[in-house]
């Protein structure tokens, strides 16, 4: 499974990069925010830091405004592809923009329909939304198991990109059903790699080479 980092924090994604497991980022409106720098800025310094894909979400609401912002967009860098959110004219956008070459991240799937119709659209990847759904008291990671057997019965090329991860759990159940990507979030990449036993284990072995090379 491809691993995402899933912010538009420029050190947070260098530190990841760092690790060697990084394949691409996602960054939202409510991330760049956060972060009080523009997209364009951003998204340029993210290609100069991950290879692979990066993806810039377009805020027009309208099928001729998603596809004028996302072929600025992807004019930035090669690497970049369009986040649309799921609606009428997003879908419409996507036959424009896909039909030229512009890979388009349809966000916000909350539904295995939702998922099928940007699919058909010519969407290259679909992010459906799990722990938003578990915010709600849904079992967010039923809606994966069903889009990847959506997508398997028909051989979409379509991309499914687990999104809205809180915790390592949801990460596994992504990875259990066999979905392409997890995009995940600083926070929990570091929770991924610690476990209390490794610690100990650590702590042990150290301690005990230091006692045996005192004798
Ligand atoms: C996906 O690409 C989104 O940026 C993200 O996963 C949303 O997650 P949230 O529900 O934690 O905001």
């Amino acid at each position: 499974m491809k691993i995402f980092i899933d912010t538009a924090n420029i050190e947070s994604i260098k530190e990841i990069n760092s690790w060697g497991i990084l394949d691409g980022v996602t960054t939202n409106p409510s991330l760049i925010a956060k972060e009080g720098i523009d997209l364009r800025t951003c998204v340029k310094r993210i290609s100069e830091i991950v290879d692979g894909p990066i993806s810039a979400e377009a805020i027009s609401m309208d099928a001729e405004g998603m596809v004028r912002e996302g072929r600025e967009l992807a004019e930035i860098h090669d690497n970049i592809n369009v986040k649309l959110p799921m609606c009428v004219d997003a879908l419409k956008a996507t036959k424009i923009l896909s039909n030229e070459g512009i890979e388009v991240n349809m966000t916000l799937i909350f539904s295995p329909h939702q998922a099928l119709l940007a699919a058909k659209a010519g969407a290259a990847f679909v992010s459906p939304f799990v722990g938003r759904l578990d915010d709600i008291g849904h079992y967010g990671a039923n809606l994966l198991t069903e889009i990847m057997a959506i997508f398997n019965n028909y051989g979409y090329d379509t991309e499914v990109i687990a999104a809205s991860i809180r915790h390592p759990v949801h990460v596994f159940e992504a990875a259990a059903v066999g979905c392409d990507i997890a995009t995940i979030p600083y926070d929990v990449l570091k929770k991924m790699v610690s476990h209390p036993k490794t610690d100990e284990g650590i702590e042990r072995f150290l301690a005990d080479h230091k006692r045996s090379t005192k004798k």
